[in-house]
């Protein structure tokens, strides 16, 4: 891992270097005048001083998320007048999955928005119901769930942790990707195929028969490249932002669990903004929240189109029979119970995603 830059806890993340810089000019400009005026000259140039905020993530900067995060940049700065710089560092540059929510925490970056599924390490395994295959039937159920009771009070969970969770934002139906074809439960068998840091993603994979592997997305496309891995499932967006079609012969449009992430900060840092700027944030976040959830079930029907139309792999579509047998293989239920994901998380998910009268 790589070692944390350091954090300014008491002034949020004003870039050190900057202010210093800024105040040694400062002091330059005025030396010879009385020591009234460089006092006041520092404070005016440690005032002028941006607030900065980290924004790191793990997908490329074309995607819904990259997009999305580039977004906040550019209406946080505009709306705060410059006096908040969003620094977006994207595709792994400065952490990797695990590693940036141990930076969120000690407060070296101050915004990210991870996978569900990671949520799980800080925020307890109820994180990992959104892992359920077939849990969700589609985009808006999946939706109901977030922007109702159940999204409010996960997200509250992350707290004691120091973290505070601000949005959801979506990505969309996963996909499973080999080097081999894909068309009945029976061919998962033996596979090493790459999940997320989640039990209930490795639970689904062994009920499937596979050897599943934990790996940091990053890592993934190299990893299938040399053959340490033989497959992998995630969205049309990720795969074809990763280059994974290009190093898998084989892909199923399975649709069998929902990938999506929540936006979070360091909580301290938050709560120690100035409340002006913190709504001001908070109203931009907003609305790019709305842009993001409005354009990812489309640009993931982009993607799939992208990846059929490169002709680097085949794709197969499973009947609806075929997927009423990977459902009874992959009951959410019976995986909840043994992921410890709390029964009546799971019920009131399902009462959620029932289409309202
Ligand atoms: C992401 O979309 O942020 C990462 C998903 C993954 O690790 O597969």
């Amino acid at each position: 891992m790589k070692p944390l830059p350091q954090a300014t806890p008491d002034r949020g993340a004003r870039s050190p270097r900057r202010a210093i810089t800024a105040l040694l000019g400062s002091c330059m400009l005025v030396a010879g005048q009385g020591i009234a005026t460089l006092c006041m000259s520092v404070s005016q140039a440690y005032a002028q001083t941006p607030i900065v905020i980290q924004f790191s993530h793990v997908v490329t900067a074309d995607t819904v998320k990259g997009r999305a995060a580039l977004k906040f940049k550019e209406l946080a700065e505009q709306r705060t007048n410059g006096r908040v710089r969003v620094e977006v560092y994207p595709n792994s540059q400065l952490y990797k999955d695990r590693e940036e929510l141990d930076a969120l925490s000690l407060g070296a970056v101050q915004m990210l928005a991870p996978a569900l599924s990671k949520l799980a390490g800080v925020g307890g395994s109820d994180f990992e119901a959104f892992d359920l295959p077939f849990l969700f039937p589609d985009h808006a159920a999946y939706r109901r769930v977030v922007d109702g009771a159940i999204g409010v009070e996960l997200l509250l969970r992350l707290e004691p942790k120091g973290i505070k969770g601000l949005a959801y934002w979506d990505n969309g139906f996963k996909v499973f990707t080999a080097n081999r074809p894909l068309l009945a439960v029976r061919d998962f068998r033996g596979l090493r195929i790459r999940v997320q840091a989640s039990r209930t993603l490795l639970k689904q994979m062994q009920q499937l028969g596979a050897e599943p592997s934990i790996s940091p997305l990053i890592n993934v496309f190299e990893a299938l490249r040399t053959g340490k891995l033989d497959g992998e499932e995630n969205t049309p967006i990720n795969v074809v932002s990763q280059r994974l079609h290009e190093v898998q012969s084989h892909l199923t449009v399975s649709n069998h669990g929902y990938l999506a992430y929540a936006v979070i900060v360091n909580k301290a840092f938050w709560d120690k903004l100035p409340a002006d700027i913190r709504n001001t944030l908070e109203g931009a976040l907003r609305d790019v929240t709305a842009f993001e959830n409005s354009i990812a079930e489309a640009e993931n029907t982009r993607a799939l189109e992208r990846i059929k139309s490169s002709g680097k792999l085949s794709i197969y579509t499973p009947s609806a029979q075929e997927l009423a047998q990977w459902r009874t293989a992959l009951d959410p239920v019976s995986l909840a119970a043994q992921s410890g994901i709390r029964p009546e998380l799971v019920k009131a998910i399902q009462v959620a995603t029932r289409v309202p009268p």
